[in-house]
């Protein structure tokens, strides 16, 4: 449903050349309550984990996932989206024989950052692992602390069929990180919002011809994605400009994320055309303190000209709810 940026997954393939990956670390992640509530405010939250990972319901306000869903995965790509293959998010639950409960914490925490699924496979860049090679090696440990809480959900999804030669660069994708990543200073709002902002980078950026990131055009909104059914949704652009974010207060940004927090508890109908792949929903759980940072980042950033028209296909909507 999200973004299969072809062009841009085909050239970092063909960039990167051999498949490079390196074998899971043993590391044991240890269950400490802390790691697990900052496991689940991430994995829910700036991670949308369990948002993409479910089935989720089409027709509501930011696809919420189907009651007893979440984190089961279950959403599928298929050639009607432009996708070159089946592809479906996979089973994040404890279930040894569907999810990842015969997963070790080294296999998780590689297939998050470095895109390697369990059995040394480049996992589709659908799945943002490029976005998460930024989280630091506690947040990424809470993440696999809080997903092995996850009660067991039997749910087999569709096996994963890429068609060739898009399955050879898949294959050759992965990238193996470079070292630890250390924590962000979370005292420093610039800082921190600028680890969180990784997250939203890839969707908020334009890309070229070939489906690259554009550089000095980064948050300045403008790439396409397809939803279901064919229509099209297009990121904003979040820098500071008069036709991105500019007149925005603090108290605004922060609003408009929490408004959507009804909509995550108790789903809305929404107008044919008119949703939207921005993850409101699960970014809705943020706290005041993180969606400060978000922000705070984003006024540093260069004030870039780009109007974009969010719904091309109703001018006027907006997603407010
Ligand atoms: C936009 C949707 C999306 C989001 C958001 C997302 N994933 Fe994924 N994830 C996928 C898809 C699709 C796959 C399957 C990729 C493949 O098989 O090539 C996947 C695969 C995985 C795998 C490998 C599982 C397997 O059985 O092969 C793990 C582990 C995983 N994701 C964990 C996470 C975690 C943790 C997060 C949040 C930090 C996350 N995902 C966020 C879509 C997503
Ligand atoms: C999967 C792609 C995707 C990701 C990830 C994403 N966004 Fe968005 N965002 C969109 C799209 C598409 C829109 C336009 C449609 C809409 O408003 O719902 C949008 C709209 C917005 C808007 C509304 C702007 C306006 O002018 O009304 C804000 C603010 C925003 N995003 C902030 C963020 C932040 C902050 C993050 C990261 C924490 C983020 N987005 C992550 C796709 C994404």
């Amino acid at each position: 449903m999200t973004l299969p940026r072809l062009a841009l997954i085909l050239t970092a393939a063909l960039t990167a050349g051999c498949l490079r990956l390196r074998p899971a670390s043993t590391a044991v992640v240890e269950r400490t309550p802390a790691r697990i509530e900052r496991g689940a405010y991430l994995a829910n939250g700036i991670g949308g984990c369990l948002h993409c990972h479910s089935s989720p319901e089409e027709n509501s306000f930011g696809f919420p996932p189907r009651p007893g869903t979440a984190g089961a995965g279950g959403l599928c790509w298929d050639p009607s989206l432009g996708f070159p293959g089946t592809l479906c998010a996979t089973n994040l639950t404890a279930d040894v024989e569907t999810g990842l409960g015969g997963w070790t914490d080294g296999e998780i925490l590689r297939a998050i950052r470095e895109g390697v699924g369990r059995h040394d496979t480049g996992l589709f860049p659908i799945m943002p692992y490029r976005a998460y090679a930024s989280f630091s090696d506690e947040d990424a440990m809470a993440i696999v602390a809080y997903l092995r809480t996850l009660p067991p959900v039997r749910n087999a999804v569709p096996a994963r069929q890429i068609n060739f030669p898009v399955s050879l660069f898949i294959r050759r994708a992965p990238r193996p990180l470079e070292g630890p990543v250390a924590e962000p200073n979370r005292a420093d709002p610039i800082a921190y919002g600028r680890y969180l902002g990784k997250s939203c980078e890839h969707c908020h950026s334009p890309v070229n011809g070939r489906g690259q990131l554009i550089a000095g055009r980064e948050f300045s909104g403008g790439q396409e994605l397809k939803l279901p059914g064919g229509s099209r949704v297009v990121s904003s652009n979040l820098t500071p400009h008069a036709t991105g974010l500019a007149s925005w207060t603090p108290d605004q940004f922060i609003a408009r994320f929490h408004g959507y927090r009804a909509a995550a508890e108790h789903p809305v109908a929404v107008q044919k055309g008119q949703n939207t792949l921005m993850p409101w929903l699960p970014l809705s759980t943020l706290t005041e303190n993180d969606l400060g940072a978000l922000y705070a980042y984003l006024r540093t950033l260069p004030a870039l000209d780009n109007r974009v028209i969010a719904f091309p296909a109703a001018p006027e909507a907006k997603t407010e709810h």
